[in-house]
């Protein structure tokens, strides 16, 4: 299996303070920095855009796992690939050529990821799970923090994992994640965990290590 990676969002972050709370999760063990781009057509929430992921890639070198949820796509990647972009994640929802839009990605030289919402079946990746290098599953619907996990996200977890199989994919989670639930993620075959308010809640520095670890030990 994958190793275990902890992805805080910056969607909860004090904005007033982003640089500082991005290297705030750097020092506190964040594996990978997730950055949520909302457009306010795809999902009902608008949040920020390449320019702001630009400013903030300078106060760290952890990997930018970057979560597009706006459309349409293809017409941002190059300027997310330009702003420091790692992984690329699109949603299938988002558009009626995700063939292409991975290739796209892939031709940026960008690791190449999908997401579902909680109503999209797992099978809606079947035709290009070989052309992947992250599955997400969607465990709210997007467009804000702070939501409840949806239980019937562990059935999916567990479809996807076995449509990875042996392959070198990594399956993330995104959406109500905490230290109590954490572990049965994990077990449904989860190893990248989003974490958005219950790193960020409270917005104290102190306690991001402490809740980092929460969620890694569960
Ligand atoms: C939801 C975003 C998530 C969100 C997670 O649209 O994609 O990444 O910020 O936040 P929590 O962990 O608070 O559910
Ligand atoms: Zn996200």
């Amino acid at each position: 299996t994958r190793p275990i990676r902890i992805a805080p969002s910056i969607l909860s972050a004090d904005f007033s303070r982003l640089g500082e709370e991005v290297a705030a999760i750097d020092a506190a063990g964040a594996d990978y920095i997730h950055v949520d781009v909302m457009d306010g057509h795809f999902v009902p929430n608008i949040s920020f855009g390449p320019l702001v992921m630009a400013s903030v890639r300078k106060i760290t070198s952890k990997p930018f796992d970057v979560h597009l949820m706006i459309a349409p796509v293809d017409l941002y990647i190059p300027a997310f690939a330009r702003a420091g972009a790692d992984i690329i994640t699109v949603h299938v929802e988002a558009g009626p050529h995700l063939h292409r839009t991975i290739q796209a990605i892939k031709a940026e030289g960008k690791k190449a990821g999908v997401a579902i919402n909680p109503a999209t079946p797992v099978s809606a990746l079947e035709n290009v799970i070989g052309d992947i290098d992250l599955l997400l599953i969607m465990s709210v619907n997007p467009g804000f923090g702070g939501q409840s996990f949806i239980p019937e996200s562990l059935n999916k977890l567990r479809q996807a994992r076995a449509l990875i199989g042996d392959r070198a994919i990594d399956l993330e989670v995104d959406g109500g994640i905490t230290p109590d639930n954490a572990r049965a993620v994990a077990e449904a075959g989860a190893n990248v965990f989003v974490a958005g308010s219950s790193v960020y809640g409270g917005n104290d520095a102190a306690t991001y290590a402490p809740r980092i670890a929460a969620i890694r030990t569960a």
